[in-house]
């Protein structure tokens, strides 16, 4: 009887643990993101998903790629490569933000390829990464550019709406529809660096390059021929100098590649850096 008569008391204790336990759970896994909330270094505001669709799709990304969003909020980004196969990572600075990406990856059936990271950007390394994703800033896109510059020749890296200061996109696409703002996304893809001297064969090549362009000369036999149309496609470079068109591909401290001169005569070149 005693204990029959305790018992409602005890329930009633055990159900105040229960009761706070679950407001405590649900406290938890119910935080809600509020569009503009205090993010370290930027506010959250989501990508749209056909923006996300978009930017995966100009960054072409494959399964055999590995994309990083820098400051991936509610995880949008990185499921949605991972629901195309992708292995793919999130670095966010919001501890709640990182849970509740985690959260969704495990909706979507995608927690074996998506994954997160509570961390700030600028301490992080993302070198890993064949494609980034940013919704950033520009100003803060302006940090980033040369750490991103050193990447990986052929990385490519897609920014919701913020560009990157004056180094020109090679892509940029506008959603007039399923989009109602920061609707534009902008691509670049990491030239390898070409900028110095470079002994080729008898002659000399000095390129000057900007970002994935480039100009200079080539000197051969005391003829001094300026490049024209010089542009860097990750490892790719294609230039012209003297009627000549070159093409090659930038391997470190070494490029090689084919020339085709406006006869259509087709020659092996070779250059190597350093004068
Ligand atoms: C504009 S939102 C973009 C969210 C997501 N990438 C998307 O496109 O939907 C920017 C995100 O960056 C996060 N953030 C701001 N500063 C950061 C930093 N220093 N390191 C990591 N994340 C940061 C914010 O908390 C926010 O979630």
């Amino acid at each position: 009887m005693r204990l029959l008569r305790r018992l409602p008391g005890q329930l009633a204790v055990v159900g105040l643990f229960v009761s706070a336990a679950l407001g405590l759970a649900f406290a938890q896994s119910g935080f809600e993101p509020r569009i503009g909330q205090e993010g370290k270094d930027v506010v959250w505001v989501p990508t749209a998903q056909m923006l996300v669709d978009k930017m995966l799709d100009m960054a072409k990304a494959a399964p055999q790629d590995y994309v990083i969003d820098l400051g991936s909020g509610d995880g949008r980004t990185v499921i949605t490569a991972a629901k195309r196969g992708i292995k793919a990572h999130g670095i966010e600075y919001n501890p709640d933000m990182v849970e509740l990406a985690k959260r969704n990856a495990v909706k979507e059936g995608v927690a074996d390829k998506a994954t997160f990271v509570q961390a700030d950007i600028f301490e992080s390394d993302f070198s890993q990464a064949t494609v980034l994703t940013l919704f950033l800033l520009t100003d803060l896109n302006l940090r980033l550019r040369p750490i991103i510059l050193k990447m990986r020749p052929g990385t490519r890296v897609v920014s919701n709406s913020f560009t990157m200061g004056d180094w020109i996109p090679e892509q940029t696409a506008y959603l007039s529809q399923g989009c109602s703002s920061f609707c534009r996304a902008h691509l670049w893809i990491v030239p390898a660096s070409v900028d110095g001297i470079w002994k080729m064969g008898t002659g000399e090549l000095t390129l000057e390059q900007k970002y994935q362009t480039f100009t200079g000369k080539l000197v051969a036999d005391n003829v001094v021929a300026p490049i024209t149309d010089g542009r860097i496609n990750g490892e790719r470079v294609t230039f012209t100098a003297a009627n000549v068109q070159y093409t090659g591909r930038v391997n470190g401290n070494s490029i090689e590649g084919g020339s085709k001169t406006l006869e259509g005569a087709e020659a092996a070149w070779k250059a190597t850096r350093g004068g």
